[in-house]
């Protein structure tokens, strides 16, 4: 291959990744930006996931499906923002190129799964309104267990095709990546092999991951609308849409960030607002996830704010407790 003629052929085991590339007097208050955003995305799919374990009006497979997303949201996060976080500190760390692999590893199989997991979703309230009367015998605990497991272990197979190759490659250009995390278009760049065989088959996974997740959401909300537009009373519309709403909103934003990512952006578009896109889809989504349910979903919001009494009413005895002593 022509790429490698004549450059430096030592094997380059380390990255660097270059960040934003601000000046350094920006880096203390993107710091404790991004470490606010991580905290409040850990806090608030943490309390989802807590709300639906304890409150068992939320035991059902709706809110199953929901507390897993939380639960993937959690490890997404985790994925990125400590490295970003490690990234805006003032002494430059070197990555691991296994290391930067590992997490676009990671990185794939958890859109993969969220993408999965998002369609499983409205299956389950595909159910809801469209088969009311053999929900329960259609959906239960178990066959949300199998939904999933489907999605893991589907989304964990296909990304293990592409990094089957991705892990054979030798990268010996720079040592620079123009990113705040591990993508793998910059890392492709900076690979010394033919990269052919690694495009080719990552973009067939790519395609098959992102377009039968997306066929079955849409397939299942067409059914959904004609089901409720056919309703007659408006009340009663309202009613069976309800409990979708906060879902079709995570749902559109989901892949409306997606799209902008990787639909949108051409050659000629600015590496800032590849990074800015990209920006939303790592850190928006999981963040906006908890707080569409918190705000949206009546029964999300009555188990909080039953949550929130106990405690209070806990405090009070506490205090009581202690003042009788
Ligand atoms: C994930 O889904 C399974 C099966 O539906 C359920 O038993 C489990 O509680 C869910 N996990 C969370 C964190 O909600």
């Amino acid at each position: 291959m022509e790429k490698a003629e004549g450059r430096n052929q030592t094997v380059i085991t380390e990255f660097i990744l270059l960040g934003f590339g601000t000046g350094p007097e920006l880096q203390p208050l993107l710091f404790l930006v991004f470490l606010v955003i991580y905290i409040a995305t850990v806090a608030g799919n943490g309390l989802i996931i807590a709300l639906v374990m304890c409150d068992q009006h939320l035991y059902t497979p709706m809110y199953y499906l929901l507390g897993n997303l939380s639960f993937l949201e959690i490890c997404y996060t985790s994925v990125f923002l400590p490295r970003l976080l490690a990234n805006l500190l003032p002494r430059d760390t070197p990555i691991p190129a296994k290391a930067c692999l590992l997490q676009l590893y990671i990185f794939g199989v958890l859109s993969n799964a969220e993408a999965l997991l998002l369609a499983a979703m409205s299956y389950d309230r595909y159910l809801a309104i469209c088969h009311p009367l053999r929900y329960s015998a259609l959906m239960n605990g178990r066959v949300s267990c199998q939904l999933v497991g489907g999605c893991w272990v589907s989304s964990f197979l296909l990304c293990t095709i592409v990094n089957i190759f991705l892990f054979q490659l030798q990268f010996c250009d720079s040592k620079e990546i123009d990113h705040f995390f591990c993508d793998f278009t910059p890392m492709i760049k900076l690979s010394c092999e033919d990269t052919r065989t690694v495009e080719l088959v990552s973009s067939v996974i790519a395609a098959i991951g992102a377009f039968v997740p997306c066929l079955l959401t849409l397939t299942s909300y067409i059914c959904i609308i004609s089901t409720v537009l056919r309703i007659p009373s408006t009340t009663g519309r309202r009613k069976a849409f309800s409990t979708c709403s906060s879902h079709l909103i995570v749902l559109t934003v989901f892949y409306v960030t997606v799209i902008t990512i990787y639909v949108v952006p051409t050659a000629n578009t600015p590496k800032v607002l590849n990074k800015i896109f990209s920006l939303f889809y790592i850190v928006l989504t999981p963040l906006i996830n908890p707080i569409i349910y918190c705000l949206r979903n009546k029964e999300v919001k009555e188990s909080l704010r039953k949550g929130i009494c106990k405690l209070d009413a806990f405090r009070n005895q506490h205090r009581d407790f202690r003042e009788t002593f």
